[in-house]
């Protein structure tokens, strides 16, 4: 139910557009209230009268409007709401988004607020996958824009693939996720993911076999819980979840960086799999083969970030949890390294090619806490993420 709760809805210029009207009905059946606002675009394709008729309430249209200004400014009008909802998100305006342009009212508007955004894509298959608009989006989801959608299907312009806006009853469950109170409301956690890449010169680096698919399942079920998750995710095949600040980054030493300058935070989870070493000196020229032999790699060993923020002395996270992939002796081996980290949980696995669970859809883990070794049954990646997040918002 959204019973009370205030949405801002932006109404973009394409032709899901009609769709938002089913939505603006939804939402109100669910007791929410919609502050409407149409883009000089969007009124191409719903009228304002039905758009306000349907919303029960004043539509908002321009930026230099005195009366709108005297009665709510567009500073105002960006924060009274409990959430921001852009749907349809076109590619003008996610690109307006991205780049932080505030040329008329409802790009002001997203510049303006300081409520959580939520938007729903809509456009052309060609458009949705153009570099520019993957680009933009990759930005906007580590600004931490949540996204829901777009959906694979025929489109109005004849063709077929991904670029049709959610479905209205899609988009009210993504509204129910961002604004329905969790049990980590208000608790702010860091999570990292995915490998490291240390690289040997311009072209090879180290890498590992993780896929970041554990990492990203942490991260969206912390979220779903109502967290607000810091992602530090190394290269990942997994994609990011939606709905959390994603902080890109490629070697040990950035990751460290990048985890710093996150906290504080009551909580967090390393799931990266880190490289325990890098190339002393990379060389910034590709290495050529050689009469005189085979290439010598010194390796220099990298932070160990786990540890590093586990025996911090101020500003410790409350609750860390470390992982530790083992192939043999998990238990023995995990129970010490979670002694030698200082970490609080270490969640243990068997990575044994035999096991399948490396890049693979499923996980068999251990929690070793201080009360012991607690054996999970093996379910999949993200059961094993929402039991992980229960567990936390138990502990914090
Ligand atoms: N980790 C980290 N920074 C590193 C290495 C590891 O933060 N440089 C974290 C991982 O994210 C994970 C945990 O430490 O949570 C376990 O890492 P692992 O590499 O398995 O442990 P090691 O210390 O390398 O122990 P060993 O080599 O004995 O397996």
């Amino acid at each position: 139910m959204l019973q009370g709760k205030h949405i801002l809805l932006i109404i973009g210029g394409g032709i899901a557009a009609f769709k938002s009207l089913d939505l603006i009905r939804r939402l109100r059946e669910r007791g929410a209230t919609v502050t409407p606002v149409l883009t000089r675009a969007g009124e191409q394709f719903v009228t304002p009268l039905s758009v306000s008729a349907l919303a029960g309430r004043k539509l908002y249209r321009d930026l230099f409007d005195l009366g709108d200004e005297a009665e709510m400014g567009h500073i105002q009008l960006s924060r009274v709401a409990d959430l921001v909802v852009v749907a349809p998100a076109t590619a003008d305006l996610m690109a307006k988004m991205a780049n932080g342009h505030a040329d008329d009212l409802a790009s002001t508007l997203l510049m303006a607020t300081d409520t959580p955004v939520l938007i729903a894509p809509a456009m052309n298959v060609r458009m949705w996958d153009h570099a520019a608009t993957q680009r933009n989006l990759v930005t906007l989801k580590g600004d931490g824009i949540a996204v829901v959608g777009p959906n694979d299907g025929d489109m109005a312009c004849g063709e077929f693939g991904p670029g049709r806006m959610s479905e209205p009853m899609e988009i009210v469950a993504a509204i129910e996720a961002r604004l329905t109170d969790g049990p980590l409301s208000g608790k702010r956690i860091l999570v990292t993911s995915g490998p490291t890449h240390e690289p040997i010169d311009p072209v090879r680096y180290i890498a590992n076999r993780s896929s970041g698919a554990q990492g990203a399942a942490i991260g969206r079920a912390l979220a779903a819980l109502g967290a607000e998750v810091i992602f530090v995710s190394g290269p990942a095949d997994a994609a990011a979840p939606d709905g959390v600040e994603v902080i890109r980054v490629e070697t040990a030493q950035q990751m460290l960086e990048a985890v710093e300058a996150a906290l504080p935070v009551d909580a967090a989870i390393f799931a990266a799999a880190v490289a325990d070493w890098r190339v002393a000196s990379a060389s910034d020229r590709k290495l050529k083969k050689s009469k005189d032999g085979l290439p010598m790699l010194e390796f220099a060993e990298n932070p160990d970030i786990l540890r590093m923020v586990s025996q911090m002395k101020h500003g410790r996270p409350g609750l860390i949890v470390g992982f530790a992939a083992e192939t043999d002796d998990v238990i023995d081996n995990a129970t010490a390294k979670r002694l030698r980290k200082g970490c609080d949980w270490i969640v243990a696995n068997d990575v044994s090619p035999a096991t399948g669970i490396m890049g693979g859809p499923e996980n068999a883990v251990i929690l070793i806490t201080d009360d012991g070794a607690d054996v999970w049954p093996r379910m999949t990646k993200d059961a094993v993420a929402r039991r992980l997040a229960q567990r936390i918002a138990d502990a914090l």
